[in-house]
């Protein structure tokens, strides 16, 4: 019987083994696969499994994302970012009739979109905005986040600076789909080139009447803020961020209420991040078909990549989601440095999300849900990339470094647990440690994970748990050699 091991293997089950066969994947060198495959079994209970199985790949395939197709057509910086310049990119085209098909209209399209955050945890867009709509007579809020904190991710800023027209426009269409009175764009304190390019850009729509009163000509009212953050990660984190607006400190708040219920000062908010904003209006304008044309089922959409490390050419792309990881890295990273083989593993999604090491890596598909069956996460989608020469135990002890500074330290398992991680990841650096501690910062991380306020605790435990799951054999070897210098300067 045939069964997809990945995107680039099939393979055929004899009495319950798998014999994985390669291809190049491209749909037609699949099917010759089958067809040949077909002929080898010439069972006709395999040739229907066989034929099903083409069926199933061909919804896999992956149309390549030409230049029409991408959404943020300045990502670079090298047209003019202000009003003239985003409206001869089609900015602004039509605004004023999204706008007027009313929020239901949105909510529609955003939703068969298939749209899912691109802050993180990746909850569908549509249904998340529909929580908006219930029945009150307070004002409501959209919250765009612009924090951009987490280690790698470096996409929001690209928007903001190159494109700021787009989160704009972002912000009046998600606005209006959940009936917001006004935009609050919580950007990270040390963008500050970014904020002072977002000002600009918003006076000009100001300017234009395309937000503020009657904006667009639409009749609706719709204010936009900018709020400049002071730096910390945890502000990130939606609820924190809703406290650092309101003037105290960036603490995360107990969920529920969430803040569709209770947000920015005790009112429905929708916190969402930059890029889900932004790409909100291409939606409504090209349509949800056009969006959920790229990639797979529940993994639709382009989507904005990091990638960082040891690759030749580091680089933010627009790229189809569902794109292989190899694909993407050789077709616009320049490749790993010194060839695919002397790769060592990669971090998918930034700093909090499970290491995965060179044999996942070549086949897994960067979405949502390819990365969870991979015990990692599509997380911000910065994929940071670690051939042979990284010390792969101090590139996770660093990031322990970074969330024991960054812990907001309300919940114990998280201010004093990322303490711990921290102080053995450390020793783990220079083989101080026993072999059995292997397993306690195993079981460390699983008693942070889950019982925290917010989920910078599960961000602290999973790199770590990444790090054991898959790069045991290096721990053992640095206790192993640490053991023996010791044993050799005592013996001398
Ligand atoms: C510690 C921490 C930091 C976060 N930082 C960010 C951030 O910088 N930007 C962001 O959009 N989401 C961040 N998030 C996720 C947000 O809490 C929230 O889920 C997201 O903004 C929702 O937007 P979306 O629905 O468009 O993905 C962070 C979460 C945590 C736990
Ligand atoms: S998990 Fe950490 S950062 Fe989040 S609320 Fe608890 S102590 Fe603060």
């Amino acid at each position: 019987m045939f069964t997809c091991v990945s995107r680039t293997k099939i393979g055929i089950l004899v009495l319950g083994n798998l014999l994985p066969l390669h291809y190049q994947w491209d749909p037609l060198s699949a099917m010759n696969s089958i067809a040949n495959l077909q002929q080898l079994c010439r069972q006709p209970a395999c040739m229907v499994m066989a034929t099903r199985h083409m069926a199933s790949l061909k919804m896999f395939s992956n149309k390549s994302l030409t230049d029409e197709d991408r959404i943020f057509t300045n990502l670079y910086g090298k047209h003019d970012w202000k009003l003239k310049g985003a409206l001869s990119r089609g900015d602004w085209y039509k605004t004023k009739e999204i706008i007027l098909k009313g929020k239901d209209w949105i909510l529609k399209e955003v939703s068969q979109s298939g749209l899912r955050g691109r802050g993180g945890a990746g909850f569908p867009t549509g249904m998340k905005w529909g929580f908006m709509n219930k029945p009150d007579t307070r004002p409501k809020y959209l919250v765009v986040n612009a924090d951009e904190g987490e280690p790698g991710t470096c996409k929001d800023r690209d928007i903001m600076r190159h494109d700021p027209h787009k989160l704009i426009e972002g912000c009046l269409v998600a606005g209006h789909s959940m009936g917001a009175r006004a935009a609050y764009i919580y950007i990270r304190g040390e963008f500050y080139n970014e904020a002072v390019s977002l000002q600009v850009a918003i006076d000009e729509a100001y300017k234009a009447g395309l937000v503020g009163k009657n904006a667009c000509g639409s009749g609706y009212d719709f204010e936009v803020y900018i709020h400049r953050g002071a730096g910390a990660y945890i502000c990130g984190e939606e609820t924190a961020l809703i406290e650092s607006i309101e003037g105290k400190q960036g603490k995360p708040r107990l969920k529920p209420p969430f803040p569709a219920d209770v947000g920015v000062f005790g009112c429905p908010t929708t916190v969402a991040n930059v890029e889900t904003v932004a790409v909100a209006p291409t939606i409504c304008r090209r349509g949800a078909a056009w969006f959920a044309s790229f990639g797979r089922e529940r993994n639709t959409g382009t989507k904005l990549y990091n990638i960082s490390g040891h690759v030749n050419a580091p680089c933010t792309v627009e790229e189809s989601m569902s794109i292989p990881l190899r694909e993407l890295i050789d077709k616009h990273a320049g490749g790993v440095r010194g060839g695919w083989d002397n790769l060592l593993g990669v971090i998918p999604g930034g700093s909090s999300t499970p290491l995965i090491p060179k044999h996942v890596c070549d086949d897994v598909m960067m979405d949502f849900d390819a990365l969870v069956e991979a015990q990692t996460a599509l997380g911000t989608a910065a994929v940071i990339v670690m051939d042979k020469s990284a010390d792969i135990i101090r590139c996770i002890a660093r990031l322990m470094q970074f969330y024991k500074h960054e812990s907001c330290g309300q919940c114990t398992p998280c201010r004093e647990g990322v303490d711990w991680l921290d102080k053995i990841m450390w020793r783990f650096v220079d083989g101080r440690a026993q072999v059995g501690e292997i397993d306690m910062i195993w079981e460390l991380s699983k008693q942070i994970e889950g019982h925290t306020i917010c989920a910078l605790g599960d961000g602290a435990a999973w790199p770590v748990q990444g790090l054991v799951r898959h790069y045991r054999p290096e721990l053992e070897a640095r206790i192993r050699a640490h053991e023996e210098t010791k044993a050799k300067a005592t013996s001398s």
